[in-house]
């Protein structure tokens, strides 16, 4: 059965906006495995506009299920991941101006590059996934270079703005699926999955867990609005 790993950047998105202490990232993490998540996800970005270094720390201490970081391969974050120790690294490509990470990792420009990270992060008993367009070219080096798993990008299909499109982009996951599957790969999902898309998955066995934080987080503010506004109004009507 495959597992679900939940990203809560945007509970600290949340946060920063405010510049306050609220939202708590590593609360939402602790409700999240309360409520069954197999892995809590967060992106360390080199601009920290969500997700601080002091949450990935906490998060460490805390997290009872696994532990995933995501971030580029810079040796300012390779450094931290060493010494926090993730289960799991994903190496994803970051922009500064990008709104969310918009690609996966060109495996083919940056091999030699993301081949040292990798051999770094294994050598300090760290898994390594890398987050990859659904290319085959592309899983093979991810493959040559040792990775332990592949995130299969899948915001192009969750994007899609056709019917033609969405076909064409989910064939294009199923292909990647299946071929690193078979080398050896674990195979990871994520990016852009929402409550109709995920149903697009079905039957897709070859794919271990999924990766899901904007559709969720906004989900949990929706249901909690009813309760939150109902407990501030008992408290003013109480004034
Ligand atoms: N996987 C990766 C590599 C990501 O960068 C993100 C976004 O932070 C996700 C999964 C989750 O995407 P979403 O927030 O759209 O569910």
């Amino acid at each position: 059965m495959a597992e679900l790993a939940v990203n809560v950047d945007h509970v600290a998105t949340l946060r920063e906006a405010r510049g306050a202490r609220y939202p708590e990232p590593v609360a939402a993490a602790l409700a999240a495995e309360t409520a069954g998540a197999d892995a809590i996800v967060v992106h360390l970005r080199e601009d920290r506009r969500h997700i601080q270094e002091r949450d990935v720390r906490l998060l460490r201490q805390v997290v009872k299920t696994r532990l995933i970081l995501e971030m580029a391969a810079t040796s300012e974050m390779l450094g931290i991941a060493l010494d926090v120790k993730p289960d799991t690294v994903t190496l994803v490509p970051e922009k500064r101006e990008e709104l969310t990470t918009e690609g996966g990792l060109d495996l083919i420009t940056h091999q030699a590059h993301i081949r040292e990270a990798v051999s770094t992060l294994k050598n300090a008993g760290i898994q390594v996934c890398i987050f990859i367009d659904p290319d085959l070219d592309q899983i093979k080096v991810a493959h040559k270079i040792d990775a332990d798993a592949i995130e299969i990008h899948t915001g192009a299909f969750c994007d899609a703005e056709t019917e033609f499109e969405r076909q064409n982009e989910f064939s294009r996951i199923v292909d990647a699926a299946k071929i690193g599957t078979k080398l050896k790969l674990r195979v990871n999902a994520g990016h852009g999955i929402c409550y109709n898309s995920i149903n697009a998955f079905k039957g897709l066995s070859e794919i271990g867990e999924y990766s899901i934080g904007h559709s969720i987080v906004s989900k949990a503010v929706l249901t909690g609005m009813d309760t939150a506004v109902r407990d501030m109004q008992q408290l003013i009507k109480a004034l």
